[in-house]
């Protein structure tokens, strides 16, 4: 990206799309692409790894606006659109993992992302082991057996938010031979994936992207030839797909991500500062403050965050009271995902499943998606919470 982020968000996909003067790319929907001739069809079929019209499977004009969009902004070659967040963690596992092969996945991973692992790569003898996310380069080191194929990573991790460092687990995976996955939906622009080692970047469009919590969708980032070449034909062979319909809900959040991305950021530091001075609070999980574990890597990696943050409560708070909390809250909905324009929130200890013994914090965790409302509002409303977890 040349430009920067704003400004690329702006142009990003829209050159040499299909818009007939109109200022966005048209939306195509299409199965059958009908060829003039046989010969125009050979020539033609041979060329899935470019951005051509082929089959509906293959994409539309409307796809390639949004994949080359996605590319720009992750730093990246080629990006691959699939239909949800959690397609694009698992079919590029799928498509370069063999029987035999082992991976490791942190312990603060997203939990679909574990579920995967553990039924559908276990049935097809997919080995996973589950490491401290913050392991150093040595630590990891010590990790790679023979057999590891891929180093996925999460930073930083669904609800205990610690920040990995990335280049020093790279290096580690890279000295081995082994790929490196991420998972950079809480990053998006922020952290630049494939200038801090990462080989495949994975983002949930359906969060900050979509901005609107009306589309499912996700993407698939590499940085070469090589790895473009096995990706697309894995996504291929696996029979991916996205809606153009989402892809072009997607390109219209994309023009608006920067100006929603600056304000949820700059509400949830409020929110996220205004939570650590509260004496009900143990600490607060969020990357940018020096309470959350790899807040120095945060610092060094990134250049700002999202609106998405946890709060861990002391300990005299059990799971009963957090949620007479949250029942009392008015403008935070209770639901799962983020990153579109509302606030919401979730009681989260239930919800973490560790195998490798990290992330013991002091108390119950909720997790908080702030959105686009006014902050006074949502520190007031958030005070009537707290009144009703002492009382719970
Ligand atoms: C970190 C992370 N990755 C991936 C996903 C999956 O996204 P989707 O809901 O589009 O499948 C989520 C969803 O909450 C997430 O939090």
């Amino acid at each position: 990206m040349t430009e920067k982020f704003e400004t690329a968000l702006v142009h990003a996909g829209r050159a040499g799309t299909k818009s007939y003067g109109y200022v966005n790319p048209k939306l195509t929907r299409g199965s059958t692409v009908l060829y003039p001739d046989m010969a125009t069809k050979l020539t033609l079929g041979k060329r899935y790894l470019e951005p051509v019209e082929l089959y509906g499977i293959c994409g539309t004009d409307t796809h390639f606006a949004l994949e080359g969009a996605i590319a720009e902004i992750e730093g990246g070659s080629h990006c691959q659109v699939v239909g949800s967040g959690l397609a694009a963690i698992t079919m590029p596992l799928l498509a370069y993992l063999s029987a035999g092969d082992h991976l490791l996945v942190p312990d603060s991973v997203y939990g679909p992302t574990r579920t995967f692992c553990g039924i559908v790569l276990r049935r097809f003898g997919i080995e996973t082991s589950y490491y401290n996310p913050m392991l150093d380069e040595a630590g990891l080191a010590a990790l790679i057996r023979d057999n590891t194929k891929v180093l996925f990573t999460e930073s930083p991790g669904s609800h205990t938010f610690e920040v990995q460092d990335i280049p020093a687990l790279a290096r580690a995976a890279h000295a081995s031979g082994v790929k490196v996955f991420m998972d950079n939906t809480w990053g998006i622009h922020h952290f630049q994936p494939f200038a801090h080692g990462v080989d495949v970047s994975i983002q949930a469009l359906t969060k900050y992207v979509g901005g609107h919590s009306d589309i499912i969708l996700g993407a698939v980032t590499v940085n070469s030839d090589s790895d473009w070449a096995w990706l697309r034909k894995g996504s291929l062979e696996l029979g991916q797909y996205a809606s153009p319909d989402d892809c072009w809900l997607a390109l219209r959040g994309l023009r608006t991500l920067s100006v929603r991305l600056r304000a949820q950021e700059q509400a949830a530091l409020s929110v996220a500062n205004w939570f650590s001075q509260q004496s009900e609070v143990a600490r607060v999980l969020h990357p940018a403050l020096p309470s959350c574990p790899g807040h120095n890597f945060f610092k060094r990696d990134f250049t700002g965050a999202c609106g998405l943050f946890g709060v861990v409560f002391q300990e005299r708070f059990n799971a009963a009271a957090v949620v007479k909390m949250i029942d009392a809250l008015k403008l935070f909905g209770i639901g799962a995902s983020w990153g579109g324009y509302e606030s919401l929130v979730l009681p989260t200890t239930g919800t973490i499943s560790r195998s490798a013994g990290t992330g013991v914090f002091e108390g119950e965790i909720a997790r908080f998606q702030i959105g686009l409302e006014n902050t006074e509002d949502l520190i007031a409303d958030l005070t009537h919470g707290l009144a009703a977890l002492r009382a719970g």
